[in-house]
């Protein structure tokens, strides 16, 4: 089979298409021939040595797809063979072969159907962001829980999968959603999406226009896919009790602040992982995903799909941010 060989940790633009054996279903897990691939920044971050997993040589990317079970190996009772199914967060593309490849073998245990009404597109794209977006929201299971009509969520990074996904569970929850994005017209689709206000991280007076719209409430919950220079501001703008829920550091080291803020007003920091997930766990996060979108009859961005050919192009596209989900068409 054809496969995006990571043949270095130099990075996904030193990717080289290869011929390699198809790979065999072990007891517990499906064969896939994979249709579409997500892409998703762990991906770069994994092929530059910089994610926590460093998998031997050569290894492929890819942890999000949706495939077609060729086959299944012993003890596999919830796929079989002619089943479309998406791959939810597990070791696919992290510590075994992912999905930039023509066929992957991925757990039987985290494999789910392609939800009634959506494309394979759609599916292909959605587990990683969504299943993050939701932890981002639900990890404080302590009072005041952050779901509580009114509350104030704020979306750094809002245009990107877990953005995108935080704003449409946010939603459902009966939050008031605020999202940051530097694209004016991006931000335009974002309130299409359900955003209430989107605003561009880079104002000048970003905390007052946030706060005056907002007001009198301040933010209760912060989802962060940033870092950088922001972070100090969306500390600023928490009100008592606020937490923000740290996922990703797309604009890079957080500079010093002052730990006062958060003392002040009981403001908490919390780190987000999606890897944390069981395979059961990731399921029933799953389900009730699927139930919101659907009650509230919202469906995955898909941003722009790339021939399998063109995969470089595909994480560019994704390192420029996109507006939803990038994906590879592998075949069909
Ligand atoms: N902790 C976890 O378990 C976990 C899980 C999934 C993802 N992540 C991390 O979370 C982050 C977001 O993931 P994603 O899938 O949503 O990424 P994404 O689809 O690439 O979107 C990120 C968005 O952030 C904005 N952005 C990118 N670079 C920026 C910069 N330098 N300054 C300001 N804004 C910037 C862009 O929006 P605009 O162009 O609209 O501003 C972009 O659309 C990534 O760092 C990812 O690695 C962590």
């Amino acid at each position: 089979m054809r496969a995006w060989l990571m043949n270095s940790y130099e990075g996904e633009d030193k990717l080289q298409m290869g011929e390699v054996p198809d790979p065999e279903p072990a007891p517990g897990e499906a064969l896939l021939r994979i249709r579409f691939a997500g892409l998703n920044p762990a991906d770069a971050f994994l092929s530059r040595g910089m994610y926590p997993a460093n998998p031997p040589l050569p290894h492929v990317l890819g942890r999000d797809g949706v495939g077609e079970v060729l086959a299944v190996g012993s003890n596999v009772k919830n796929v079989r063979a002619g089943d479309i199914v998406g791959v939810l967060r597990c070791d696919v593309g992290v510590s075994t072969w992912g999905t930039l490849a023509e066929k992957t073998v991925a757990p039987a245990a985290s494999l789910a159907p392609v939800p009634d009404g959506w494309s394979i597109e759609e599916m292909a794209g959605a587990p990683l962001a969504f299943l993050t977006a939701w932890q981002a929201l639900t990890q404080w299971n302590d009072p005041p829980a952050p779901e509580r009509a009114g509350s104030v969520l704020l979306v750094t990074g809002a245009s990107g999968g877990v953005g995108i996904a935080a704003i449409l569970l946010g939603k459902s929850m009966g939050l008031t959603v605020v999202g940051l994005s530097r694209s004016t017209e991006k931000g335009a689709r974002l309130k299409e999406l359900g955003a209430d206000f989107v605003f561009d991280p880079a104002d000048p007076n970003l905390r007052k226009s946030v706060l005056a719209a907002i007001s009198p409430r301040k933010v209760d919950l912060a989802v962060d896919n940033i870092g950088g220079t922001l972070f100090p501001e969306v500390i600023a703008m928490l009100g008592y009790g606020g937490r923000i829920s740290v996922v990703g550091r797309s604009a890079g080291a957080v500079p010093e602040f002052n730990t006062g803020t958060l003392f002040f007003r009981r403001n908490r920091i919390g780190g987000v992982a999606v890897s944390d997930y069981s395979p059961e766990a990731a399921q029933t996060a799953w389900r009730e995903i699927l139930r919101r979108l659907d009650e509230a009859s919202k469906r995955p961005v898909v941003d722009q799909v790339f021939p399998f050919e063109q995969a470089k192009e595909a994480f560019r596209r994704l390192a420029h941010g996109p507006l939803g989900k990038v994906l590879v068409r592998v075949a069909g």
